[in-house]
């Protein structure tokens, strides 16, 4: 994902509170004070090195999750689409969530349940076009309806590896023609339509896909990754990016790093309403 203006949260109420995915176990839980320094680590990394906007959203008891504002939703301009979250524990951030919008004068536009959708966990622009995974946590059916909100064409991807169960966790554009992508937590469908349409994708081997290399934060030519990743490292630095390796070890526990930890708050008018009208 590109972006130089994010939503964040701070990880006051961070711990593993319940088990939605393979990361997560009750009997491994994060270094709170660790947590909290690596999360600040990110923080000024971003705003005063590659000098980022980030707005904060005030973090909420009871909710330890909400500091992956990945999953909030979608944002575009001053459209919010909510998150329909599966899991119930996590369903509760979506009214702190659509508050923080609604108060900034978003318009918001819900999927219609029982679609599930988790945001830019699951939905991720490249050039014109947007990238979704869905099987664990999302229905297909809900790209569908924020494809046609967005009006954005869309590849729909089907994961396959419990581990990968967000888009973010295997799959990162990084330009336009350039995508990190871990193959082998995609359906050998999902698999062809990367290879078929992505020109130039950097496939990560499991090793690093294992450590979060694909879930990148990329401004302009910097790219945020968690550390322990020198092969993804080395051919990002090939074409050019700046790596910025960062420990995201106890976020890694919930199963999230820098990625899910951001949400874009200015993507590029990808709208096909912002583009020349065809006449017919
Ligand atoms: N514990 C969180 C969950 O399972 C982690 C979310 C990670 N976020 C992401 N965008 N992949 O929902």
């Amino acid at each position: 994902m590109s972006g130089s203006k994010f939503l964040m949260c701070a990880p006051d109420h961070f711990r593993v509170a319940y088990e939605i995915n393979p990361w997560m176990s009750l009997r491994r839980q994060p270094d709170v004070a660790l947590a909290q320094k690596q999360w600040k680590c990110f923080y000024e990394l971003l705003t005063q090195k590659l000098k980022v906007t980030v707005e904060l959203i005030p973090p909420v008891p009871l909710l330890p999750d909400m500091v992956f504002t990945a999953n909030a939703g979608m944002a575009r301009r001053k459209l919010f689409i909510p998150s329909n979250f599966r899991h119930p524990e996590r369903a509760k951030e979506e009214v702190p969530f659509t508050q923080w919008f609604r108060a900034r004068g978003y318009e918001i536009q819900m999927i219609e349940k029982p679609y599930y959708f988790e945001g830019e966990g699951d939905a991720l622009s490249m050039g014109d076009e947007l990238y979704t995974g869905y099987h664990f946590r999302s229905d297909v059916q809900s790209h569908d309806l924020v494809s046609g909100i967005l009006k954005q064409s869309y590849f729909a991807l089907e994961l396959k590896d419990k581990r990968f169960y967000h888009l973010d966790t295997c799959f990162a554009p990084v330009s336009p023609n350039t995508a990190l992508v871990f193959l082998d937590a995609f359906a050998t469908y999902a698999q062809l339509v990367i290879l078929e349409n992505i020109a130039d994708p950097i496939r990560v081997s499991e090793e690093e896909a294992l450590r979060f290399a694909c879930n990148a934060v990329v401004v302009e030519k910097d790219i945020v990754i968690p550390s322990g990743c020198p092969k993804v490292t080395a051919e990002l630095e090939q074409r050019g990016f700046t790596v910025h390796a960062t420990d995201f070890s106890e976020f890694m526990k919930a199963g999230g790093a820098a990625k899910c930890l951001v949400l874009s708050l200015d993507q590029p008018g990808t709208m096909a309403a912002e583009k020349p009208k065809l006449r017919n």
